[in-house]
């Protein structure tokens, strides 16, 4: 640490501040009346990002043609507005967080500034203290934060929208199927009703006729209660349901799709975990139509280690390509994750770009007594 020109100490001050200096990881820099840098500690120049001691800038100025000083929504900051110029004004400026640019390389971080005057005898402004503490990784983590939670609500509210798509096609269902049986029905029992004192033999055939139709309308309930169950599984094996999955994708003839389920022994996992890697297949073979271009697919179901059962959908196509600087997954990924973590399990999805993607799910073949799967 050097003299400080503009301030001065004597040496047992100096001794004093340079440990300070070297013990605190914030970084401190000292400026003078004129904006000038006179002093800093090591984790100033390292959280400028200047390459050594001898790089960084001198004055406020200088800072200000190498950084773009922002808010942390991205509004600039002008310089009269920074907290050593206000400081220099006689207002302490405490806790500001802002986004540093810097201008030549465009490296975004952050930090968390304190700006307070130092007076000299006789109460006059001689400099400002600056200390700052590097929050890149806080905001990174809230940045996280933040995209995962609009990703939850961006599922919740897709969930809305297919739950009310489905009333809709519930509701489309009965009135169409039943509306129509059930008012011959009504024209039906009417005309016995209306013969009955008069043509008794008539009234009868009515009736007959009324009761047919009953029975066809039950056979006709009974269709439609099947065709609105959920489909998946639809009572099959696990291996079973995942072969026949994966030969429909093949009959689309896009792609070679190969099955293999010799891996699975043992008994059949929860029907809760063959629901989740049923519709984890199907979400997977989905985005390799939709985004692999590959010429083959494997999905792969075989027994894991410590009684769980691992899913693989491997495909050789382009790679999940994020565009620079996202890293959303879409709502199918998410929703992946979800169903395989209310089930306990884990979901890793490998890819490289040009070798292709890997989906594998590692879920606990039997689930915790008492659970319910959402
Ligand atoms: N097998 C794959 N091959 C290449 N890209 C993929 C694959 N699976 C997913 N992706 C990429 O990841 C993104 C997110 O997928 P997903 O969460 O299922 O959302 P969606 O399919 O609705 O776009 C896709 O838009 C695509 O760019
Ligand atoms: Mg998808």
């Amino acid at each position: 640490m050097g003299s400080t020109p503009g301030i001065p100490l004597d040496p047992r001050a100096r001794a004093i501040i340079d440990a300070a200096f070297a013990a605190v990881s914030d970084g401190i820099a000292v400026f003078d009346v004129n904006a000038q840098v006179v002093d800093f500690n090591d984790a100033f120049w390292r959280f400028c990002r200047f390459t050594s001691r001898d790089d960084a800038a001198h004055s406020i100025a200088e800072f200000d043609e190498m950084f773009e000083v922002q808010t942390p929504d991205g509004d600039p900051v002008p310089i009269g507005q920074w907290g050593v110029m206000r400081a220099l004004g006689g207002s302490e400026q405490l806790g500001a967080s802002y986004r540093l640019r810097r201008r030549g390389t465009g490296d975004i971080w952050w930090g968390r500034f304190n700006a307070l005057p130092i007076t000299d005898d006789g109460n006059n402004i001689a400099g400002v203290l600056l200390t700052v503490r590097d929050t890149s990784e806080e905001e990174r983590l809230l940045d996280k934060l933040r995209a995962s939670q609009s990703q939850l609500r961006d599922l919740i509210a897709e969930r809305e929208r297919l739950q009310d798509e489905e009333r809709k096609r519930i509701s489309r269902e009965l009135h169409d199927g039943l509306q129509q049986v059930l008012t011959a029905l009504n024209l039906k029992l009417g005309m016995a009703e209306d013969a009955i004192a008069d043509d008794p033999e008539a009234a009868r055939r009515w009736l007959d006729e009324a009761q047919e139709s009953v029975i066809e309308t039950s056979q006709d309930i009974r269709d439609m209660i099947r065709a609105l169950r959920p489909r998946g599984l639809a009572g099959r094996g696990l291996r079973d349901a995942l072969d026949a999955l994966t030969q429909s994708q093949e009959g689309l003839g896009l792609m070679t799709c190969e099955f293999s389920g010799e891996g699975l022994t043992g008994d059949e996992p929860d029907p809760e975990v063959g629901d989740c890697l049923y519709r984890v297949a199907q979400e997977a073979l989905t985005n390799v139509l939709k985004h692999a271009a590959a010429t083959r697919v494997q999905v792969i179901v075989a027994d894991g280690a410590e009684d769980t059962v691992r899913l693989q959908v491997i495909d050789n196509g382009r790679g999940i390509n994020h565009a620079p600087g996202t890293t959303r997954d879409g709502l199918g990924l998410v929703g992946m994750r979800e169903r395989v973590a209310a089930v306990d399990g884990r979901l890793r999805v490998a890819s490289e770009a040009g070798t292709g993607t890997t989906v594998e799910a590692i879920v606990p073949r039997h689930q915790i007594e008492g659970y319910s799967a959402p």
